[in-house]
């Protein structure tokens, strides 16, 4: 088994790169589908974890598409700290448009209801949010997660865009913490 350490944390694989890709390729499809007749939705990434899911998606879809970066924090190590912080505002508007939040993990749901505030006031006429991976046990808010790629447990996990103190995002498989840590 391919174990990979990261700080002090060792994580196994858990989710292959291929079922990522078939995964990417399905809420591609819904989105393809379902924003045909829009006129050229916003798709919002939200840095850093979504850069790679972003670009997967993009190079899947049929409609046209603007993309914009924003970059928000929440997390420390391996836990959330309930607050969002806002690195990078948005650096266009958003007014009267349609706008597909990508993010790459909703976990509390913290980071999408910030993101939903700042896209309402700033006057977006539809929000949709898309994810790579969803927590549902965690996820607690009301705002609807229209695409969620993949459902995971609540495990922490890496790879893909996803980083454990800044490291682990170059893999291509997704990896999960270890439950023994020896
Ligand atoms: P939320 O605001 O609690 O929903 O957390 C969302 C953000 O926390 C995500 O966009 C990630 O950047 C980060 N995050 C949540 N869970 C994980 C994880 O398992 N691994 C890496 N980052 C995570
Ligand atoms: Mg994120």
């Amino acid at each position: 088994m391919e174990r990979i350490k990261l700080h002090d944390k060792f994580f196994v694989p858990c989710i292959k790169a291929a079922e990522i890709d078939k995964a990417v390729e399905a809420v591609a499809n819904n989105i393809n589908n379902d924003l045909k007749g829009v006129d050229t939705p916003i798709f919002l990434s939200v840095l850093n974890g979504s850069f790679i899911f972003t670009a997967d998606l993009m190079r899947k879809l049929d409609i046209s598409s603007d993309v914009v970066f924003i970059k928000l924090a929440s997390y420390e190590g391996t836990s959330t700290t309930g607050e969002v912080k806002e690195i990078m505002g948005l650096t266009k508007s958003v007014k009267g448009r349609t706008v597909v939040v990508v993010e790459d993990i909703v976990d509390t749901g913290n980071t999408v209801e910030e993101l939903y505030k700042i896209l309402k006031r700033e006057g977006a006429a539809d929000i949709k949010i898309c994810t790579l991976l969803l927590k549902p046990d965690s996820y607690k808010k009301d705002i609807k997660i229209d695409y969620a790629a993949l459902q995971i447990p609540n495990d922490f996990i890496v790879g893909y865009g996803l980083d454990y103190d800044q490291l682990g995002r170059q893999y291509k498989d997704i990896y999960v913490l270890d439950e023994s840590q020896d």
